[in-house]
């Protein structure tokens, strides 16, 4: 039996069909219920007992060898069918469902593009962050009330460690690591523990821009945010500063813009003022300047910030700030056809 055995696998190396019929009629005379298989498996029995054991091994691989060759000749030829001549290659292939960005990637896209045009650099940092970079470096007394529970979330109850509660952390990082010139915009993810409604969420996502050299003015500052808001919101756009407070810029400023709905003449989303206000910035105070070793005698800058959801609604006119985060496909399908 031995020396059938050989044979046979030299019979199967050598085999060599010319289609798939061939392949066929080698499967049954091998594998069929009357095959060469069967035949020698049912001749085990006849094998004396010292030598069945080995042998019974040698048949096994003589079918394992045999179902080899059927397979690989079974997918040459089937490859074979699909390269010949009946497939059409220049038919349109099958439509591929493209997904569609989110309205915040989109207006974070954009942003980025308009201030990388001006040189501006983006950086980033943790989403968990300590008190010093969220709040001591920034001139954020400690009886300030966004340090209260109620406005930020600490991890383990842990005052050092908390959930940023904006992106200015980053421009801290930045100004520790880097020398000025020094001129860069954080975007990021930020938690308040606010109550979640249809004008405020829990976590939202900023931008912020900072720009720290020599002889750096309220000019600049002006500049730079009209020009952002001109690309963003079209040529059209009209920016207002009104006075503000923020413990890390000294003079600070929010800016509005003209209704770009409306166009200044008073609808519901302005609230009939014509104006929508859109950021805060300011020049940086000196103390965060020293904070983070730059001299503030030779340095000047400034910084503002502003929240992406109000402008994504503001840009794609959304009342309700919540659909932003509830992944409903019939929402966010109807932003295909932005292409940034
Ligand atoms: N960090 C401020 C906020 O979260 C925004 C801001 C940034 C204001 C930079 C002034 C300068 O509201």
């Amino acid at each position: 039996m031995v020396d059938e055995i050989k044979k046979f696998l030299e019979e199967i190396e050598d085999f060599d069909p010319k289609d798939k019929n061939e392949v066929e009629d080698f499967r049954i005379r091998y594998m069929g219920k009357k095959g060469i298989m069967a035949e020698l498996f049912a001749g085990l029995k006849n094998v004396e007992t010292d030598n069945r054991k080995e042998v019974g091994q040698q048949l096994n691989l003589l079918k394992n060898k045999a179902q080899q060759k059927i397979d690989e000749l079974n997918v040459k030829f089937e490859q074979a069918e699909i390269t010949s001549s009946d497939v059409d290659l220049s038919l349109p292939a099958e439509p591929l469902e493209l997904g569609a960005r989110h309205p915040v990637s989109i207006v974070h896209n954009e942003i980025v593009n308009i201030f990388s045009r001006i040189g501006f650099t983006i950086s980033e940092g943790p989403e968990i962050e300590d008190d010093w970079h969220n709040f001591t470096a920034l001139n954020t007394p400690e009886n300030h009330p966004a340090r209260d529970m109620q406005d930020t979330f600490y991890v383990e109850k842990d005052p050092d460690v908390l959930l940023r509660t904006h992106t200015s952390s980053v421009q801290i990082r930045v100004m520790e690591s880097e020398k000025p010139p020094i001129r860069t915009i954080s975007p990021g993810r930020c938690y308040r523990n606010e109550t979640i409604s249809a004008r405020a969420h829990c976590f939202f996502h900023q931008f912020e821009g900072l720009y720290i050299d020599e002889n750096v003015s309220f000019a600049d500052l002006k500049q730079t945010l009209y020009y952002f808001a001109q690309e963003f919101f079209g040529e059209n756009t009209d920016i207002k500063f009104r006075p503000s407070f923020f413990p890390f810029t000294e003079p600070s400023a929010e800016m509005d813009i003209s209704c770009n709905i409306c166009k200044g003449e008073g609808c519901k989303v302005c609230k009939h003022t014509g104006w929508l206000e859109i950021l805060g910035c300011g020049m940086v105070d000196p103390n965060v300047l020293e904070n983070c070793k730059i001299d503030s005698k030779k340095y000047s800058g400034f910084a503002f910030g502003m929240g992406i959801e109000r402008i994504a609604m503001l840009k794609f006119q959304i009342d309700d700030i919540r659909v932003l985060f509830e992944n409903d496909v019939r929402f966010l399908k109807q932003f295909k056809s932005a292409i940034i």
